[in-house]
């Protein structure tokens, strides 16, 4: 494993890779890695002859202080999990300061209208500080291709609007969502919940496939009415939003239109930590 925290000696080593002809694929992470981020990281050993798995949690994505505090932080941990796929792992854990600067301030993006829902709608400013962080780390690194996860799908979807509007030449590519035995899908933040709630949790993909199994019999507003109820019937969890959206502009669906993609996105609070997920429908 090859570690890095500053960008020069890191774009140095990777350009005597290119020299030999390997391939890099690109993987951006907040850390406090789990099977769904290593997933990601095996997906583009696959595909590429090196990963480059980056550790950085991007304060310009926060909305919240408290939040950007409370994020899990585990470096030495993280590169124990990845070890054991040795030479072809290159990790680079920068500074704030490496990345930013003295000014720790996002880009403005035009995103075509994908950041104006949903998570854009309740998190003011995070995917502009997505885009920031995410443009660097591929203008850095260059690499051939780049991994997200759809656990974060709009997130994807605007990092591929990102790529198309600045005609960046990397192969955006997308990767199913790793859950837990009981549904709930893995994230950092679940470190922060009792036992119980992570127990509990599998509620919210319960909700989702239940959700999924309406569709087609039962109207968009009726699906959301009756997760909203459910909801307030559960006194672990509460709602942020349900949406049921299109895939490929993320705008709400009003009435199903022919070959259209349609998913379930779903933001919750439990414990005062902030879950999200989604789902396919059909
Ligand atoms: P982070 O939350 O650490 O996630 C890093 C990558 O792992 C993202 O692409 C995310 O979608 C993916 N991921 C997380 N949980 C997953 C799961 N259960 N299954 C599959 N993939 C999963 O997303 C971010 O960091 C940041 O916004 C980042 C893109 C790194 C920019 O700072």
């Amino acid at each position: 494993m090859h570690v890095f925290d500053h960008k020069k000696e890191l774009v140095s080593f990777l350009e005597g890779e290119r020299k030999k002809n390997r391939t890099i694929g690109l993987v951006p992470t907040m850390g406090a890695l789990h099977k769904g981020h290593v997933s990601l990281v095996e997906k583009a050993l696959s595909e590429n002859d090196l990963a480059v798995v980056s550790i950085f949690v991007n304060p310009t994505q926060f909305d919240k202080k408290d939040d950007l505090e409370k994020y899990p932080r585990s470096l030495q941990r993280d590169m124990e999990l990845l070890q054991r796929e040795s030479d072809q792992i290159v990790i680079f854990a920068p500074s704030t300061e490496e990345v930013y600067g003295k000014s720790v301030k996002s880009q403005s993006y035009n995103f075509d209208g994908l950041d104006k829902v949903m998570e854009g709608e309740f998190r003011a400013g995070h995917f502009n500080g997505v885009g920031t962080i995410v443009e660097l780390l591929l203008r850095t690194v260059s690499p051939d291709r780049a991994y997200f996860g759809e656990k974060d799908f709009q997130q994807l979807q605007i990092i591929r609007k990102m790529v198309q509007i600045k005609k960046l030449p990397y192969a955006i590519v997308g990767c199913p969502i790793e859950r837990e035995p009981n549904g709930l899908a893995k994230s950092s933040r679940n470190e922060r919940l009792s036992e119980t709630t992570k127990e509990e949790a599998g509620f919210i993909h319960q909700t989702l496939l239940t959700a999924r199994s309406k569709f087609g019999t039962e109207s968009a507003s009726g699906i959301r009415q009756w997760v909203k109820s459910e909801f307030e019937k559960n006194p672990v969890f509460s709602l942020e939003y349900f949406e049921i959206a299109d895939e490929d502009t993320l705008t709400p669906m009003l009435k199903k239109q022919g070959d259209q993609k349609y998913r379930a996105f779903i933001a919750v609070y439990a414990d005062g930590v902030r879950l999200i997920d989604n789902l396919r429908l059909n």
